[in-house]
Parts: C-alpha cells; sequence; structure tokens
C-alpha cells in the first residue's frame, strides 16, 4: 500500500501501526507527500519506510507518482490528509483501490473548514467517512463511517480531537475490510445491482458488506435471497463491524446458533490484527 499524505500524517501513523512491513494482509511500502516538510515523510521514515516528496506541478505529480506506484509493485493507495485533487485520469486508473478519509459524515460536509461548519450549523452529531474515491470532491463509494457526539461546549479544536481518535481505529478497518474482500465500490450480484438506484447512498455500505460476507461463508444474494437467516447474519455482521466504532450501539436480530457463530468468526477476523 502507498499513503499520500500533504501533513503532520496522524492517520498515516495508525496505517503504519496496522499494517507493518510483513504483515500477512498487506504492509504500507511507501509514503508520498507533495510537501516536502510534512511531518508524514518523517514518520515514515522513523519507520524505516520509503518516503517520497514529490512536488505538485500539475499533470506532473501524477504521471510521476503513477510510475512510482508501479515501480514499487503497489495495489492500494491510501489518501491520508493530501490536500490536493487528483487528476481524472490517475483516478479512474485506480477506481476501487484508491480510498480517501474525511472527517465528516458524507455526504454532509464536504470540503474544508468541517468542524467549523459543524458548529455552526449545532448538529448533534459528526464523524468520520471512508470512501473510494471517484471525480468528484468527497463524493465516491462509502466504505465505513463512524459517528461522534457533538458537544455544546465543544470547539473546531476539540471536534477534530474526537473526530481524529475514531479516524484512527475507522482507517484501519477499513483498509481491513478492504483486503479480507469484505468491501467494494459496487455490488457483485445482478439482485443487488438492480435495487442500486433505491438503495440510500448511507445504507449502501452495509449491502455491500452483508454480500460480500455471504460470498466469504459461500454463499450469494442470488441463492439466499434477502429475507432468510443467511441475509439476516450477513447484514447483521455488516452493521456490527461499525458497532464498536459507533459508541457501543447493539444490533439484536435473532438467528440460529450456527449462523451467530458465524458472525462473530468473520468479527473476529476482522478486528484481529493478524
Ligand atoms: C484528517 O482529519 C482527515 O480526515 C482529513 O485530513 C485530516 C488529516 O489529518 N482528510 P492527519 O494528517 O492524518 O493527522
Amino acid at each position: 500500500m502507498a499513503v499520500f499524505a500533504s501533513g503532520r500524517g496522524t492517520n498515516l501513523q495508525a496505517l503504519l501501526d496496522a499494517f507493518p512491513p510483513g504483515h500477512p494482509l498487506g504492509e504500507v511500502a511507501l509514503v508520498v507527500s507533495d510537501r516536502e516538510e510534512a511531518f508524514a515523510l518523517e514518520r515514515a521514515r522513523a519507520r524505516g519506510v520509503e518516503a517520497v516528496h514529490l512536488p505538485w506541478r500539475k499533470g506532473r505529480f501524477a504521471e510521476e507518482a503513477q510510475a512510482l506506484l508501479k515501480a514499487r509493485g503497489i495495489d492500494l493507495v491510501l489518501l491520508a490528509g493530501f490536500m490536493r485533487i487528483l487528476p481524472a485520469p490517475f483516478v479512474e486508473a485506480w477506481y476501487g483501490r484508491l480510498l480517501n478519509i474525511h472527517p465528516s459524515l458524507l455526504p454532509d460536509y464536504p470540503g474544508l473548514h468541517v468542524h467549523e461548519r459543524v458548529l455552526a450549523a449545532r448538529e448533534a452529531f459528526s464523524g468520520t467517512t471512508v470512501h473510494f474515491v471517484d471525480q468528484g470532491v468527497d463524493t465516491g463509494p462509502l466504505l465505513l463511517q463512524a459517528r461522534v457526539p457533538v458537544l455544546p461546549t465543544d470547539t473546531p479544536e476539540a471536534l477534530e480531537a474526537r473526530v481524529l481518535s475514531v479516524e484512527h481505529r475507522a482507517y484501519p478497518l477499513a483498509v481491513r475490510l478492504l483486503l479480507l474482500g469484505l468491501a467494494g465500490p459496487e455490488p457483485l450480484s445482478l439482485v443487488l445491482r438492480r435495487i442500486w438506484p433505491e438503495v440510500p447512498y448511507r445504507s449502501r455500505p452495509y449491502y455491500l458488506r452483508a454480500e460480500r460476507a455471504l460470498r466469504a461463508w459461500g454463499r450469494s444474494v442470488e441463492e439466499v435471497g434477502f429475507a432468510t437467516d443467511w441475509a439476516r447474519a450477513a447484514f447483521l455482521f455488516a452493521y456490527r463491524v461499525e458497532e464498536e466504532l459507533a459508541g457501543g450501539v447493539r444490533y439484536a436480530v435473532p438467528l440460529p446458533r450456527e449462523l451467530e457463530e458465524r458472525v462473530e468468526a468473520l468479527l473476529g477476523r476482522v478486528n484481529s490484527r493478524a
């Protein structure tokens, strides 16, 4: 994996911690920054990970980055506080393997100065979103979201700190889901593709995870349908993945013992560090 970062790189740090060299699922092998003085580059070097400063020259950055990613055999690119908008051909070439983390519950509050805007609007909740990058800015299919409360006494800095601490758990978790084949940008099955336009944007990651959980269990939506215990178990898994991040919400679904065990086992796999 490569991480692109422009600044202090606390999310990069979380990714370096979660995916060190030799990790069986994948390792952060390269860190790229458009800013030479970015602390993110220091963090990479401190871990013995290759750190490259690529200056932002329109057109050139993406070409040079592409060549570097290819030369290093990178499969997945993670944007973590990367403050540039990558050009369309790059985004297209990496679609499905290019993630970003944003400090709000998208589609609400895309762009900059998120925490100030959230406070000004007196929102009760904010959070973070990991999403697949598409041609828009902070658009693209959702992979994972995590909510945090907004407190009446919050300053932008206090809210930022609360959001950041959940980001540091959410980003590695999202990457794990992707590496385990339990997340993707689009539905796999025809059944799901057919109903896709009706599925609300924010509900989509649950459907995508549920569908992939069924596949991990050797089943498919086509085979089991939506109103069976298998489907309920898959959705339970899909929701419970976010449960801990969301602050301990408990989803209760009565299921046969065998399926409950499958849900627990798959969650164990996702939440393990190995
Ligand atoms: C994070 O809040 C991330 O969501 C946003 O930029 C910030 C980067 O912080 N895209 P850091 O550099 O990872 O500390």
